[in-house]
């Protein structure tokens, strides 16, 4: 018998390195509660809280506009969100959750590196991932120096969108495929758990993959990669503005999202919104109390609904019966509380 071992209940970062040459790893980027669950319920093996926020949620032209406050903030939302759903969902192994790390927050001193890694660990990541290569070697050895797993990420690196001159396709050159392989390895040495190769032509990725112990994880880099990435908002149809050749799209969310608000647009206009079944129904005695104010709405003259006792005195003299304690008791709830005097 050759039984399959268990899924672990837990994607961690040796259950990641493990997987290297083995079932490709799947990881997806996520940056509230509800996506968390989604990833999860999807079977991804890890979640990205990608500094792509900048872009696909926060609007903004590039990925340099977010903060490690920014990143912290939207890590907490997406730990809740695998909390919550791992409790309704146990039998899926909890996804690893990488917290990128925006620019700025580990370009100045390994201190803030570290320190800025740190954060998002207490935000709920399990580790963090960094852009750059040879020359990040000294912050990725802090980081992992303070035990916090690393992932690396070359190739086409959005934080340096302007030293690039734009999003382009990066190692197609000998000479910069050289280079990329020579930062894989150095990634590696320095201890990165697994890299992340964007961008790059599918032969070299390919080529970087087969020279590494760590998995790689791709992104626009050939299907040779040891596992792949892509945005949320992309592989859903959500994000309209900048969709590269690479993304896959499953979904046409945006267009569904769309028409179901307009339709909600429609239905409000023409009054088929809300229906009887999505309203709340009023108790008999208040439904009661309510027609006589409704008939009596000029006799009352300025009384005004939020008046419990006002209302109750006038519709005793109209109806020859006051509001009962629960129709009192309901109506200062929903028009602010107790009568004046
Ligand atoms: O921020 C992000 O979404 C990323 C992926 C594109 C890998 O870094």
């Amino acid at each position: 018998m050759n039984a399959k071992a268990p899924a672990p209940a837990r994607i961690t970062v040796p259950v990641v390195r493990a997987r290297k040459g083995g079932e490709r790893l799947v990881m997806v980027t996520a940056y509230d509660a509800p996506g968390a669950k989604i990833a999860h319920r999807a079977g991804a093996d890890m979640i990205l809280v990608g500094d792509s926020l900048a872009m696909v949620v926060l609007g903004y032209e590039d990925t340099l506009q977010v903060t490690i406050d920014d990143m912290a903030h939207h890590t907490a939302a997406v730990h809740r969100g695998l909390q919550a759903s791992c409790a309704m969902g146990a039998d899926r192994a909890r996804p690893l959750v990488v917290g990128d790390l925006p620019w700025m927050s580990y370009h100045t001193t390994t201190e803030d590196a570290v320190r800025n890694a740190a954060a998002l660990v207490r935000a709920g990541a399990d580790c963090v991932k960094l852009e750059g290569g040879a020359k990040r070697v000294r912050v990725v050895e802090a980081i992992v120096d303070a035990e916090i797993p690393v992932m690396g990420h070359i190739g086409l690196t959005p934080q340096s969108i302007n030293a690039m001159g734009g999003f382009k396709v990066q190692g197609r050159q000998c000479g910069e495929a050289e280079a990329l392989i020579a930062d894989a390895r150095a990634l590696q040495a320095a201890g990165c758990f697994a890299i992340v190769l964007e961008g790059v032509p599918d032969a070299l990725a390919k080529a970087i993959s087969a020279a590494l112990r760590v998995p790689t994880i791709g992104i626009g880099a050939g299907p040779d990669c040891d596992g792949q990435v892509l945005v949320f908002h992309d592989l859903l149809g959500l994000e309209d503005r900048l969709v590269p050749k690479f993304v896959r799209k499953y979904a046409e969310l945006g267009a569904t999202a769309v028409d179901a608000v307009g339709r909600f647009v429609t239905d409000v206009r023409s009054g088929t919104f809300p229906s009887a079944a999505e309203s709340y129904a009023a108790s008999p005695a208040l439904a009661a109390a309510l027609s006589g104010v409704e008939s009596g709405a000029t006799a009352l003259g300025d009384a005004t609904l939020g008046d419990a006792t006002l209302i109750g005195t006038a519709l005793g003299r109209r109806a020859e019966r006051r509001l009962s304690d629960e129709a009192e008791e309901f109506l200062a709830g929903l028009y602010g509380g107790p009568s004046r005097s």
